[in-house]
């Protein structure tokens, strides 16, 4: 069977990230989450010392910077220039201004381009907001996937309890979610959006097991299923 691309877009905390990574690993497909490209940007934003508003400057530190996407058993290992960011891009200081630096053209130009290097020998299962739409246009398996705003705090609320990241309240993390998905349906470029051929899955009320076996059903009908 010939391998192929998965795209996976959707707003923030439906998710995509455990999801792409269960389905990438049942197909022994590579996973590749884009928003941590947006991510490492804004770290080195603020190593830098810039600020988030400097459009200018912070497209000319984007030039310079290396990022490294590294699978590994337990999802994507993130390096900017060499330095191993995984932890680091998750912080609260990190997802309060990623939108706005994902919302600069040349930002997404540069970062756009190296997403469509990495699906070009296909096998990849991408995540991100403008993947069916803009990065991956000739995916095979395009889906949407979406939760209740409620229900999506809820899931990053328990996450963050359980690794011991947890900074904000259950309101705190509502309000956040619900500014993203603002931020990142509005922007002028790229907005998210459900590409009008990817299959839309809501999965307030499912389990992520229920979620993958649904892909991964998807697969098989229109593929073959991979490997
Ligand atoms: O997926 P994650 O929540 O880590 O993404 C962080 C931010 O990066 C999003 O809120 C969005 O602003 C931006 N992003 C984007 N396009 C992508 C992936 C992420 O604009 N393909």
């Amino acid at each position: 069977m010939d391998k192929f691309n998965i795209a996976i877009d959707g707003p923030a905390g439906a998710g995509k990230s455990t999801i792409a990574r269960l389905v990438a690993g049942a197909l022994g497909f590579i996973y590749v989450d884009t928003g941590a490209m947006y991510r490492a940007v804004t770290w080195k934003v603020q190593q830098e010392g810039l600020l988030p508003d400097q459009e200018t400057e912070v497209a000319a530190l984007a030039e310079r910077m290396q990022i490294e996407l590294v699978p590994g058993e337990e999802g994507q290992q993130v390096y900017v220039d060499g330095v191993d960011v995984t932890k680091a891009i998750r912080t609260t200081a990190i997802t309060d201004h990623v939108s706005q630096i994902a919302s600069y053209g040349a930002i997404r130009q540069l970062l756009v381009a190296l997403q469509k290097q990495m699906a070009i020998s296909k096998g990849v299962v991408m995540d991100g907001r403008d993947i069916g739409t803009h990065v991956m246009p000739d995916a095979e398996i395009k889906v949407f996937l979406t939760a209740s705003v409620k229900e999506r705090a809820e899931r990053r609320f328990k996450e963050m309890q359980n690794n011991g990241t947890c900074t904000l309240t259950l309101s705190e993390l509502e309000q956040d979610i619900a500014r993203r998905d603002q931020l990142d349906q509005n922007r002028e470029i790229s907005p998210l959006r459900r590409a009008h051929d990817a299959v839309l899955m809501d999965s307030t009320s499912m389990t992520i097991e229920e979620v993958v076996d649904e892909i991964l059903g998807l697969c098989k009908n229109k593929v073959g299923g991979g490997k």
